[in-house]
């Protein structure tokens, strides 16, 4: 059995990493949906509607179970998914549990897509884990379109999150949740920019473990890799491209909490 991993674009490969190191023998399909990202920026149905698409494009490639290694995609198409495939479908939601949980004490943020944000999904998820009102939800769109650029540098990233930062007191929070998985490229800006007393806290073990636990632990196989943009396999300058984000994220692994 194959797995396959999906995004609207780059961000899914944060979890594909993890998925990789903990499944070394699996074989794995990634889909990212080039053409159509930003799914932030876009309605529910037509996220829906994209993922679905993809969703059906991987099944026909051979996987087993679909990882929406995306936020958007999961609080927009995740149920519709799971009813239409009879495969299992695991999603990712923003840490907010998680924050709320390891953070008692303190304001959270929780960042996400500006979709995710206004999304019903998100809403539930904070009205059932946060009784004591704590967490404030701030939309950061412009890290998903940088992510795509491929332009990490601080000249770029700083000013867009310190003006996104400015209405909140940020002395007054214990955590930041990156609720989406573009925005696993700027730890180490988060980091340089946050006070210390703010955590970074995100999802993506949660989901790698959710994996696993669903395939039953292991996935036997013979490691290999397919990556496919919008439907089309990926040439070589894009395996290459593929390859230094991969490098990327596991050097901004010292920044993860
Ligand atoms: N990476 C996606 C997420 O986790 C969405 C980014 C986008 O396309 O707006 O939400």
């Amino acid at each position: 059995m194959k797995l396959g991993f999906f995004d609207s674009g780059i961000g899914g490969l944060s979890v594909y990493r993890l998925a990789r190191k903990a499944l070394p023998e699996a074989d794995l399909i990634y889909y990212a949906d080039t053409d159509n990202v930003p799914y932030g920026e876009k309605s529910e149905s037509e996220v829906t509607r994209l993922a679905d698409e993809a969703a059906c494009f991987l099944v026909d490639k051979g996987a087993g179970a679909i990882v929406l290694a995306c936020n958007t995609a999961t609080s927009a198409a995740a149920g519709y998914l799971r009813e239409k495939l009879n495969i299992p479908v695991i999603g990712m939601e923003p840490a907010v549990k998680k924050a709320v949980e390891e953070h008692p004490d303190g304001r959270i943020l929780a960042s996400a897509t500006p979709l995710t944000c206004r999304g019903d999904k998100l809403r539930r998820l904070i009205d059932r884990v946060d009784s004591e009102g704590r967490v404030d939800t701030l939309p950061l769109p412009g890290l998903v379109r940088l992510a795509e650029e491929g332009n990490f540098s601080p000249e770029a990233v700083k000013p867009y999150l310190e003006k996104a930062f400015s209405p909140f007191d940020l002395t007054k929070y214990s955590a930041i949740v990156l609720g989406c998985t573009h925005f696993l490229y700027f730890t180490d800006s988060f980091r340089r920019l946050l006070p210390e007393n703010v955590s970074i806290v995100h999802g993506n073990d949660g989901t790698v473990n959710q994996l696993k636990r669903i395939i039953g632990g292991s996935c036997p196989g013979n490691s290999r890799e397919e990556y496919y943009f919008s439907g089309r396999p990926a040439g070589n300058a894009e395996l290459s491209k593929i390859k230094l984000l991969l490098k990327r994220l596991e050097e901004l692994e010292e920044y993860d909490a």
